[in-house]
Parts: C-alpha cells; sequence; structure tokens
C-alpha cells in the first residue's frame, strides 16, 4: 500500500494536503471526536464553540480557549508536519486553528476553520490581531469599538471565510493528488474537498489511525499514526 501510495506521490506535480486534528495529535493536542481522550468527548461544542455559547458565557469560552492556546504554545511540530512542510510546492489546506506547519516551515498554510493564535472582534468593526498564546488574553474588550474580543477560530453555526474557503476550493480542483490526513471528515463543508478533490480527477491517499468517513473516496488509505506514515510516503 505504501508504495503505491508513494509512487502516485512522487508523480504528483500539484499536491495538497488536507489534515484535521490527527496530524497534530503526536505534537500532544487532543483531536476533537476520539473517545475518551477527545475534546467533544468531555465538553460540549455548542457551550464552547458557538455563538450561542459565546453569548451565554464568554468567559467559560475564552478561560477554554486560553488552555488551549497554552498547549498549542507548549507544543512542538511532529515528524508529519515537518515532512509535510519539507516540500515547498504544497498546498496545505488545513482544519486545524494550530500553527505547527508554519512553524514546521509550509508556506503555504490555508486554515479552513481560522487560528487559534488571533484573536478577532466578535462585533462588526473587523479588528482583527495577534495574541501570545503563552500569555493568552482573557475576556476583554476590542480596542476598536468596544465590543468582545473572541478567538479567530470559526464556531459551529458560522460560515468559512469566503476567501478562505475559495482559495481551498481552487487548490484542490487545481490538485493532481490530494493527500487527506487525521481527520474523521465529518465536519462540512470542509469535508466535502475530499469528494471535491475525488470528482476532479485527483488521487485520493487518506492517512489515518483507522477508517473514517473517507475511506470509501480513497485510492490508497494508509492505517496508522501521522508522524510514521507521512515521512514515510514523502521520503
Ligand atoms: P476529529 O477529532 O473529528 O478527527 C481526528 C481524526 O484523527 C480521527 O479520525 C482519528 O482517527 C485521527 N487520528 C488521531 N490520531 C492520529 C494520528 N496520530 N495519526 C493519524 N490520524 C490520527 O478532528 P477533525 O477531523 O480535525 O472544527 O475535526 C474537524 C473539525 O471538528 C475541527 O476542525 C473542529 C472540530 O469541531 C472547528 O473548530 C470549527
Ligand atoms: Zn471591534
Amino acid at each position: 500500500m505504501i508504495d503505491e501510495a508513494r509512487r502516485i506521490v512522487a508523480e504528483a506535480t500539484r499536491l495538497v494536503t488536507f489534515s484535521g486534528a490527527g496530524l497534530s495529535a503526536e505534537s500532544g493536542l487532543s483531536t476533537f471526536r476520539q473517545k475518551q481522550t477527545g475534546l467533544w468527548a468531555k465538553h460540549d461544542p455548542m457551550k464552547l464553540a458557538s455563538v450561542h455559547g459565546f453569548a451565554e458565557d464568554p468567559e467559560f469560552v475564552i478561560d477554554w480557549y486560553a488552555m488551549r492556546r497554552r498547549g498549542v504554545a507548549e507544543a512542538v511540530p511532529n515528524a508529519a508536519h515537518v515532512a509535510l512542510a519539507a516540500r515547498d510546492d504544497v498546498v496545505h489546506v488545513t482544519q486545524n486553528v494550530d500553527d505547527l506547519l508554519e512553524r514546521a516551515g509550509a508556506s503555504d498554510v490555508v486554515h479552513l476553520h481560522g487560528s487559534i493564535i488571533r484573536d478577532r472582534c466578535h462585533g462588526s468593526c473587523g479588528h482583527d490581531e495577534a495574541i501570545d498564546p503563552a500569555d493568552p488574553p482573557t475576556l476583554r474588550e476590542c480596542p476598536k469599538c468596544g465590543a468582545a474580543m473572541r478567538p479567530g477560530v470559526v464556531w459551529f453555526g458560522e460560515a468559512l471565510d469566503d476567501t478562505v474557503w475559495m482559495r481551498a476550493q481552487e487548490a484542490v480542483v487545481a490538485s493532481d493528488v490530494l493527500i487527506a490526513i487525521g481527520t474523521s471528515a465529518v465536519v462540512q463543508p470542509a469535508a466535502g474537498l475530499i469528494a471535491l478533490a475525488k470528482s476532479t480527477g485527483s488521487h485520493v491517499i487518506v492517512v489515518n489511525m483507522e477508517r473514517t468517513n473517507a475511506s470509501g473516496l480513497a485510492d490508497v488509505e494508509l492505517i496508522g499514526p501521522a508522524g510514521e506514515i507521512v515521512p514515510a510516503l514523502l521520503a
């Protein structure tokens, strides 16, 4: 299986990756949907990652993001991030809000679900700024308009940024190989990119610890940890 996948990747001229929380799992960041250990196994996503939850208890939400931000500050890129970043001709479309691909040296990262190391105004003034994940902000007002500041991530019930979503779709349509890494492929519209790749003629390689929603779309499925499989695939 790995040989077949390596042949496909070696022949690729427009390689795109599509990653999820499993890519950063070996860096110590929790995934969302794994039983027991997943963030959504322990916490209600509608309280912590929705506009409604933020309106109900903003302090609770900001404190939870502060905890996650400290985790991101402490995490370091793993072997999968490093192997991906070593190829400079690849567009990395990711659902991850961490910056581990960038810290591994990747230059072209499309963050479908935003960035946890940025804050933006929850009002409509458009203010947006970097934060220090090692010393994350508490609940505070927008310096420009006084509305609440919030993490620069996409919450349940919110649309993806139009420009980001267009860029991701264009990269996928133009790709000849898409490698889906560490995603359960259940969150739409992001997960639809795998089917889009398939329907527009790309080879699809899926890397995951287990079979997922993406399995049926895979030309080659590689089961195992991203930190081992991705370096072997790209070496
Ligand atoms: P999930 O938690 O849904 O899925 C993580 C996937 O990674 C699972 O399929 C695991 O089997 C796999 N996995 C775990 N460890 C791995 C490893 N070491 N190597 C390879 N695979 C591994 O996370 P996502 O698919 O990223 O949304 O979830 C999608 C979105 O749902 C997230 O972006 C987030 C969440 O709600 C927002 O924040 C908007
Ligand atoms: Zn504002």
